[in-house]
C-alpha cells in the first residue's frame, strides 16, 4: 500500500498532465464528425492500461469501440471489474464557456474542460491507481471503458454479451462516475434513475405559411406542441400521464429518514442552478424529487423561425425531445408507450403527431451493506479522510443494469464535488478530487473484501 501511495506522490504532475492531454480530445459520441477523435480517446486510455501492465483490446461493434483491459494476478484472489466512459457530452452552447472546452486550464485548483469530472478524470484516476500498484497489484482487475455512454449507444452491451464468460470470475463492478455529497466528502451511491427517451413532432401545414394570410384559420404546430406539453404535469407538479407510475416503488419511511439526514446544502444547490427558486412535485423534498421520483423533462423544443429579427409565419412543424427519469419498478418500454399514448390522445385538433421512441434503461438500486460495498466505502473513507455518505442520484448509467444481469454488483463511487457542472458550460473538476480518486482506487484495489 505504502509503495503504491508513494508512487502516486512522485507522479502527481505526470498524472495531472496525462489528464490534461486526455481532456484535449473532443470525444463527443453524439456527433459523427468526432468519431476519429473518439477513437483517439479510446487509444489514449488503452495506452494507459497498456502502461499499467494490462492486456488490452478494442471491442468493435456498431459504433465506437469499448476498451477492455485485464490484469489477472492470481486466480485465487478476487476479481473486480472497473467501468468508465471516455466519451463526453457536446460542449454547446460554446459562447458560454470562459475557456475553450477542449483546451483544459487549471484555475484555483480546478481543471476546466468538457469531460473533466464526467467521466475522464475519475475513470483515468482508477487506471492510474492500478498503475501505482505496479507488479504488486493485490487483486485481479478488468477494465471496461466505453465510448457511447453519453449518447445511448449499445456497443458495450454487445461486449458484455460476447465476453460474459470472461467476467464470470468477477462479483462486482466499480464505477467512479457520480458526485460525492459535498466538497471533499465522497459517497457510495446506491441508487440511480433509469431513462426513457421520446421525441414528438407536431405537423400542421405542408409548408411554413404567411401568418397574416393564414393565421387564425389553421392550427399552429408550435402552439399545439406547447398545449400538448403542458398536459404532461398536473398542478401539483406530478406527471399526469396515465400508466406512467405503474410499478414505481414509493420511497419508504426508512429511506425518507436516511435521505433527509444527508448533509445536503439546499441553498448552495439552488445557487449552483442559478434558478430563482427550487420547485417540484408537491409532498417531496428536493433530494427526493431529484433522485427518487420519476420525471418527464423537455430537453429541447424547436420549430419555426429562430433567426435574427422577426418573420411572420405559421411553422409547418414543431418538435420536442423528452426524456423521462425512472425509479425502481418502472418498465422503461411501458413508460414510453404510456407517454406516446398520452401525447396521441391529447393532441389538439388540426395537427398530426409523429412520435419516435429513443433509448431506454431501467433504474438501479443496490444494497450499500454488502461486503464489496463496505470495502468500497472503506477505501473512499481512507482516501478522503471522512466517511462516505450513502446517496441516491438522479442521473442514469444505462449499462449498470446490464452488469447486474451479468451477475455483477455495481459499486458507484461518488468522488467529485457536487456542482462540477457536468453537461453544462464550464465543467470543472478539483485537482484534489482527481488525486483523492486515485488514492481511493489504490486503497480499494489493495483491500478487497475477505
Ligand atoms: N455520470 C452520469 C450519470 C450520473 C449523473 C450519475 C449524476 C450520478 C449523478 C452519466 O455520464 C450521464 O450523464 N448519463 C446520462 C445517460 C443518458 C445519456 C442515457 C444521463 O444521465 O443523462
Ligand atoms: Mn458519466
Ligand atoms: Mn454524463
Amino acid at each position: 500500500m505504502d509503495a503504491a501511495l508513494k508512487h502516486l506522490e512522485r507522479n502527481h504532475d505526470r498524472f495531472l498532465n496525462l489528464l490534461l492531454d486526455y481532456l484535449k480530445i473532443p470525444s463527443i459520441s453524439a456527433q459523427r464528425k468526432h468519431d476519429a477523435d473518439s477513437r483517439r480517446a479510446a487509444e489514449f486510455i488503452r495506452a494507459r492500461l497498456d502502461e499499467a501492465g494490462f492486456e488490452t483490446g478494442f471491442f468493435e461493434g456498431k459504433g465506437l469501440p469499448t476498451v477492455h483491459g485485464a490484469r489477472l494476478v492470481d486466480t485465487k484472489k478476487p476479481t473486480l471489474v472497473v467501468y468508465g466512459h471516455y466519451d463526453v457530452q457536446p460542449p454547446d452552447p460554446l459562447d458560454l464557456w470562459e475557456s475553450p472546452p477542449f483546451e483544459p486550464v487549471i484555475e484555483d485548483g480546478e481543471i476546466r474542460a468538457r469531460g473533466c469530472a464526467d467521466d475522464k478524470g475519475p475513470s483515468l484516476a482508477l487506471v492510474l491507481a492500478a498503475a501505482c500498484w505496479g507488479k504488486d497489484l493485490p487483486m485481479n482487475l478488468r477494465f471496461v471503458i466505453e465510448g457511447e455512454e453519453e449518447s445511448g449507444g449499445t456497443v458495450v452491451y454487445d461486449y458484455l454479451k460476447v465476453h460474459r464468460r470472461d467476467l464470470a470470475d468477477a462479483k462486482a463492478v466499480a464505477i467512479a462516475d457520480a458526485p460525492g455529497i459535498a466538497r471533499g466528502v465522497p459517497a457510495l451511491c446506491y441508487g440511480l434513475r433509469g431513462i426513457a427517451a421520446v421525441e414528438v413532432t407536431v405537423k400542421g401545414p405542408a409548408r411554413d405559411l404567411h401568418s397574416g394570410t393564414y393565421g387564425g384559420s389553421v392550427a399552429n404546430p408550435a402552439t399545439a406542441l406547447a398545449r400538448l406539453l403542458a398536459t404532461l404535469h398536473d398542478a401539483k407538479g406530478c406527471v399526469a400521464v396515465q400508466g406512467f407510475h405503474e410499478g414505481a416503488r414509493p420511497i419508504d419511511d426508512v429511506e425518507r429518514k436516511r435521505l433527509s439526514k444527508l448533509p445536503f446544502d439546499e441553498r448552495a444547490f439552488l445557487a449552483d442552478t442559478g434558478s430563482p427558486a427550487l420547485v417540484g412535485e408537491e409532498g417531496f423534498t428536493t433530494w427526493e424529487r431529484r433522485t427518487a421520483r420519476p420525471t418527464v423533462e423537455i430537453n429541447g423544443i424547436f420549430g419555426g423561425y429562430e433567426g435574427e429579427g422577426s418573420k411572420t409565419i405559421i411553422p409547418s412543424r414543431a418538435t420536442a425531445k423528452l426524456t423521462c427519469r425512472l425509479v425502481p419498478g418502472q418498465d422503461p418500454k411501458r413508460v414510453q408507450d404510456a407517454v406516446a399514448r398520452h401525447l396521441e390522445s391529447h393532441a389538439p385538433k388540426g395537427v398530426r403527431l409523429e412520435i419516435a421512441r429513443g433509448h431506454t434503461a431501467p433504474a438501479a438500486y443496490m444494497d450499500p451493506e454488502t461486503p464489496w460495498a463496505k470495502a468500497a466505502r472503506a477505501a473512499l473513507e481512507r482516501a478522503y479522510g471522512c466517511p462516505a455518505a450513502l446517496t441516491r442520484e438522479g442521473g442514469s448509467i444505462p449499462v449498470v443494469s446490464a452488469f447486474r444481469e451479468a451477475g455483477l454488483e455495481p459499486l458507484l463511487l461518488g468522488t467529485y464535488a457536487p456542482g462540477e457542472k457536468a453537461h453544462s458550460p464550464n465543467e470543472r473538476y478539483h485537482v484534489e478530487d482527481f488525486l483523492a480518486c486515485i488514492r481511493a482506487g489504490i486503497h480499494f484495489f489493495g483491500a478487497p473484501p475477505a
